[in-house]
């Protein structure tokens, strides 16, 4: 019997990269060139590379913390690449991030910092009066989002009195209360021990998983990407290179003839 072709999952992905090529502000040339990768909704893939590589470029390349230098960054259809303004401050809602170094305000209550993810869709006024009197009910909104991450306890701790692992966890808190539609995390565990590592990627797939949010982790632990992510991709010779499936290999369509390689099989560098 002839096989059945593998399809993925969603006809439309995500988040589509076409030749997407960036640099971090002040690179005289670009980091990154004719990056192409697709990511479905509830996907989560890991972004391993050698330091230096391009990773945190990519991811911020993606969230338009960096420009691109050429190429599309298609979210749920609109191409973020060509936004400014309102239009693209809207679209940047939908993308959480947690950033290489977490950038959490440690002499602020955890609290703060977790609704500090809101101040995308509020008015300076409401940021501002939210800071000295907040009410009950962003309080709730901030206890949930730190409950889903396992620490509700902290939600009046001064942040700068958390171990590394739950200050990982108030940032991705933090992230959550966008209710993105992609998170994108940048060497989350870099700085925790084995079993914390573990623990925090558990949490990133899982929170995944429960909300249909896509996930495009940077790590450098090429047994753990393999272990937690639906797929790997490395940044290698300035572009991505499908280095590995994860555990179990995910269906993918056979490129037509002259078609582009299909989502996250990068091309291999020239
Ligand atoms: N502000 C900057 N100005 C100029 N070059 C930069 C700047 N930031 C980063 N770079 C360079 O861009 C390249 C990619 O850096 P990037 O931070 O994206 O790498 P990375 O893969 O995230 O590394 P790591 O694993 O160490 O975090 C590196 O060569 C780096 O030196
Ligand atoms: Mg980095």
């Amino acid at each position: 019997m002839a096989a059945v072709p593998a399809v993925r999952a969603h006809a439309q992905p995500l988040l589509r990269l076409i030749g997407v090529a960036a640099a971090p502000s002040g690179a005289p040339a670009p980091v990154l060139r004719g990056v192409d990768l697709d990511l479905d909704p509830g996907e989560c893939v890991a972004l391993v590379g050698p330091s230096g590589s391009g990773k945190t470029t990519l991811l911020k390349t993606i969230n338009r913390q960096v420009d691109p230098r050429a190429g599309s960054i298609v979210l749920d259809g609109a191409d973020i690449a060509r936004l400014s303004g309102k239009a693209l401050r809207r679209a940047r809602q939908q993308i959480g991030y947690v950033a290489q170094k977490h950038d959490l305000v440690e002499p602020l209550r955890v609290d703060r910092n977790v609704m500090a993810g809101a101040l995308g869709r509020w008015s300076a006024a409401r940021a501002l009066r939210f800071l000295a009197w907040p009410s009950a009910g962003e309080l709730a909104e901030a206890h949930e989002a730190l409950a889903a991450v396992g620490v509700a306890h902290k939600l009046r701790a001064p942040t700068a009195a958390l171990s590394g692992g739950e200050q990982q966890r108030v940032a991705i808190a933090r992230a959550l209360i966008q209710a993105p539609k992609l998170l994108l995390a940048d060497e989350p565990i870099a700085a925790l021990d084995p079993a914390t590592a573990q623990a925090i990627l558990e949490l990133l797939t899982r929170l995944a998983a429960d909300r249909g949010m896509a996930l495009l982790c940077s790590l450098h632990q090429h047994d753990l990407a393999r272990r937690y992510f639906d797929r790997v991709v490395e940044v290698a010779g300035g572009t991505l290179v499908c280095r590995a499936a994860a555990a179990e290999p995910l269906p993918l369509r056979a490129p037509a003839h002259g078609a582009r390689l299909p989502a996250g099989r990068a091309r291999e560098p020239a």
